[in-house]
């Protein structure tokens, strides 16, 4: 079995997660990247006017584009690990984008999320949704400085 882990992340802790699960799992690794990536400002979801609100209040805006959708050899893993953080209570978007324009099929889909306090919620549905095809398993959330003890917990029961 082949595995892949791939992550987005803003600000830093799904990456840090991402790359625990890839080391527990000796899997490879490929991060999202927003054409456009995220400043802190354009995060700041306090503030109503930044990037994250507007695209959170008008879900036309959240069609992000990415540097590039293309994975190298994607066709050769059986299993892909998807770890993203949680905007407002669903999958940051750039994730979505990503899921859209890739082929699934053959795939297990494993997700994983980061929050401050939130749930997993619908997101691995949502996502599971886009993808059109796939073997999606239910997702599991991390605490967004999750221990690498409960990382390699997690990683032991896949
Ligand atoms: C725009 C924005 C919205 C967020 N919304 C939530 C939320 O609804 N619930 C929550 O628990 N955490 C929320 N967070 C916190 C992130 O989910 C959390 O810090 C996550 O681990 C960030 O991952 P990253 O550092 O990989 O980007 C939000 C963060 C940002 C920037």
């Amino acid at each position: 079995m082949k595995t892949l882990v791939v992550y987005y992340s803003a600000e830093g802790h799904t990456k840090k997660v991402a790359e625990e699960v890839a080391s527990n799992l000796s899997a490879d690794i490929f991060e999202i990247v927003p054409e456009e990536p995220y400043t802190k400002e354009d995060l700041d979801w306090t503030n109503p006017d930044s990037r994250a609100s507007r695209e959170n209040d008008n879900p036309e805006l959240r069609d992000i584009k990415l540097k590039t959708t293309e994975v190298p050899n994607w066709a050769e893993y059986d299993r892909i690990i998807l770890g993203y953080p949680i905007w407002w209570g669903i999958a940051a978007w750039p994730v979505n984008a990503f899921v859209k324009l890739n082929d699934w099929s053959g795939k297990t889909v494993i997700p994983f999320c980061t929050s401050h306090s939130s749930g997993l919620g619908d997101s691995d549905l949502n996502l599971k949704d886009d993808a059109k095809n796939g073997d999606w398993k239910d997702g599991t959330r991390f605490f967004q400085d999750a221990l690498p003890a409960k990382i390699k917990t997690w990683c032991d029961s896949l």
